[in-house]
């Protein structure tokens, strides 16, 4: 399957991670990206410098396989207006614009196929998620095929599970730092410095994060394993697993993101 040339529509935050991602895998040369964005970012310039072609003349276009729609989803249109009429008939879109559907991108480009994705940041280091949707097999392969490269990849069946995707995946480094975040604060309140205190609680979830991983055991039997009965942590798990804890209020965050991009994907 050829996937290269890949052409970026947007290199911003989310673009400039994949760019990243794929240069430390070394899957692919730097000639093998085209680069479309009107303010380029150190990472474009970089891979620029290394023979990726910034912002080349529309009619270059053509050449590109897959092309990565990472602009931001008010914007989507005017991109496809702009460029579609200079994509080569079977270039595959893949998409990671939230809540823009595959439908309605198809039809702006023409009809051809589409996939959509949800990413994480983390594929910058290789370690990003990405859930992914299409109903044409190729388009799904090829967006397997390029996002395999940067992290843990998970295929859904129908579209509309992508925004449960993102309430648990897509938004969710957010409620990890603000857990890390809330983790300092209760460390000050019990008396440590600042600085003891962040140390300490960056320095430990990053630790119990990396031994998720790499035991490949289940989250619940590493929580038995570092809880007596009647110990410290079990004082402690009765305030975060009691009425009104962890499991409930992530249930409802969790919700509360999905609801909010069914209501942005209008
Ligand atoms: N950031 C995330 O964590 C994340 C996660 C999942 C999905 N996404 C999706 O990724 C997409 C991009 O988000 P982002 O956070 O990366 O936004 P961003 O940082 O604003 O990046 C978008 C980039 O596209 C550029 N751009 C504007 N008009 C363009 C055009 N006509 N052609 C090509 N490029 C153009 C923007 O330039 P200007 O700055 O000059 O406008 C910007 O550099 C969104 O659709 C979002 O839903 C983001």
């Amino acid at each position: 399957m050829s996937v290269m040339p890949v052409l970026m529509l947007g290199a911003g935050r989310m673009g400039g991670a994949l760019i990243e991602g794929w240069r430390r895998s070394s899957a692919f040369e730097a000639s093998d990206l085209i680069i479309r964005d009107p303010h380029l970012t150190d990472i474009a310039r970089t891979v620029g410098d290394l023979g990726a072609r910034l912002n080349p003349p529309l009619e270059e276009l053509a050449a590109a396989k897959t092309v990565l729609l990472a602009v931001k989803p008010q914007i989507w249109r005017e991109t496809a207006q702009e460029i579609g009429a200079f994509l080569a008939e079977d270039a595959i879109l893949v998409s990671v614009a939230a809540g823009v559907r595959s439908a309605d991108i198809s039809a702006a480009f023409g009809g051809r196929r589409v996939a959509r994705v949800m990413p994480t940041t983390a594929a910058a280091i290789g370690q990003g998620v990405a859930s992914i949707y299409a109903s044409d097999p190729e388009a799904r392969a090829r967006a397997h095929a390029i996002f395999a490269l940067v992290g843990v990849v998970v295929h859904l069946d129908e579209e509309d599970l992508l925004h449960a995707a993102t309430g648990v995946s897509g938004s969710a480094p957010a409620y990890f730092y603000a857990f890390v975040e809330a983790l300092e604060a209760g460390g000050v309140a019990a008396g440590l410095s600042p600085e003891a205190s962040r140390k300490l609680a960056r320095a430990t979830m990053i630790g119990a994060a990396a031994l998720l991983a790499q035991s490949g055991e289940d989250p619940a039997d590493l929580r038995r394993q570092v809880t007596s009965p009647n110990g410290t942590t079990e004082a402690a798990l009765k305030v975060l697993m009691g009425e009104g804890g962890l499991q409930p209020l992530l249930r409802d965050a969790v919700i509360a993101a999905t609801s909010r991009s069914v209501e942005l994907g209008g």
